[in-house]
């Protein structure tokens, strides 16, 4: 089996650059709002094994993506730890059980696999369904981004809790941060056994870090993270996607990774120039383009695409996720252009 979104990440020769789109099944599809209605609610739907693997199909069924992303959340992680995970209407992800002390910290489980099992459930439901079509992206959450909401108890504009803990208990949070380190790597290394072809890690909020706290907080876990995927599976490729993470790259492509996921603020010839050959680029468009005409949408994607240099190590995507409000009809027109303009 040869998939040009594996052989771009590991530089082998391509015949065209993938893509596959952050958040490409979600609720800017009309079948996916019909099937989370089904559900009755997102975890209803994310632990529901059939339901999930249907709506990771509905991008792939309805344009020519060149990977499936597995339908879960970064969040399966702290709930299985007990945190109490619910989503209220309009205010995101909630924790009923946040983390205030260092003893809920000493508390927490590390290895929860038992109680993700739903998770592997979907994987292997998925890898079943897609027959090679394309390859499967498992993914988690990095264990800064994962701290943020547990200690928040939910979304955060100014991470309030998380950096007075990082000042004034960071001992505490290093503790939170490895056991959460830990936990990421069993939870990935299952999803591989369980079919995901490669795995990305999504650092959401590292951008929101001084340059040494990114590299002691939250870049430090993920290199764990790869280290430990690595020993178990050398050959499954892994990106690393800190958001505003672009002041960072090498120290990113230090890690071991494969890919390095880049949004819209840094220039991809910039970034490669930094990277060199070390490791595959992912990006960069911004989601805002998909807004744009499909003659706007035509041009953005040229200029991306010619901003990299040869013919492999680029995976198209968004800088970050779809927003729900676009017309899928763009959707279109952002992967026939991306194939047809990067024809080898
Ligand atoms: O990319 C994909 O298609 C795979 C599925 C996926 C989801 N969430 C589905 C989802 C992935 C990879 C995520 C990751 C995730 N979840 C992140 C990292 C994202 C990144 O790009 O940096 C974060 C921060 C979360 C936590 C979370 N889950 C938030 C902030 C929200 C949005 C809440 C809202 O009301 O908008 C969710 C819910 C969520 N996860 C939705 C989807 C499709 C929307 C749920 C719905 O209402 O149907």
């Amino acid at each position: 089996m040869s998939f040009d979104y594996i052989n771009a990440l590991q530089k082998k020769p391509t015949s065209r650059t993938p893509i596959w789109v952050m958040r490409q099944a979600g609720r800017y599809l009309p079948e996916y709002r019909a099937t989370r209605k089904q559900a009755g609610d997102f975890m209803s739907l994310c632990k529901n094994k059939e339901l999930a693997c249907e709506v990771t199909m509905q991008p792939i069924d309805r344009f020519d993506l060149d990977a499936a992303i597995l339908f879960s959340d970064i969040l399966t992680i702290p709930d299985a730890m007990g945190l109490g995970l619910y989503f209220s209407k309009g205010e995101g992800p909630k924790f009923s059980n946040p983390i205030k002390t260092l003893k809920d910290i000493e508390n927490l489980p590390i290895d929860v696999n038992d109680d993700l099992s739903y998770v592997f459930d979907a994987v292997s439901t998925i890898k079943t369904a897609l027959n090679n079509r394309v390859p499967l992206i498992g993914f988690s959450g990095s264990p800064w981004t994962l701290a943020t909401y547990m200690i928040e108890g939910g979304s955060s504009k100014t991470f309030a809790n998380t950096k007075k803990m990082l000042f004034n208990e960071p001992k505490a949070l290093h503790l939170l941060l490895d056991k959460l380190a830990d936990s990421v790597i069993v939870y990935l290394n299952q999803q591989i056994l369980s079919g995901a072809d490669s795995v990305m890690v999504f650092d959401t909020w590292g951008g929101v870090l001084s340059k040494q706290n990114y590299l002691d907080f939250s870049l430090n876990y993920m290199a764990k993270i790869v280290k430990g995927v690595k020993a178990q599976h050398p050959n499954t490729p892994i990106t690393l996607f800190s958001k505003n993470g672009g002041k960072h790259l090498t120290h990113i492509a230090d890690t071991g990774c494969d890919g390095i996921g880049i949004d819209w603020t840094v220039e991809l010839n910039v970034v490669q120039a930094e990277v060199g050959d070390k490791v595959a680029i992912q990006g960069n468009l911004d989601p805002a383009v998909m807004y744009a005409t499909p003659e706007i949408i035509e041009q953005e994607v040229k200029k991306v695409l010619s901003q990299f240099k040869g013919n492999t190590g680029h995976i198209f995507n968004l800088g970050h996720g779809i927003t729900p409000d676009v017309d899928p009809e763009n959707m279109q027109v952002l992967v026939d252009c991306v194939h047809q303009f990067s024809k080898r």
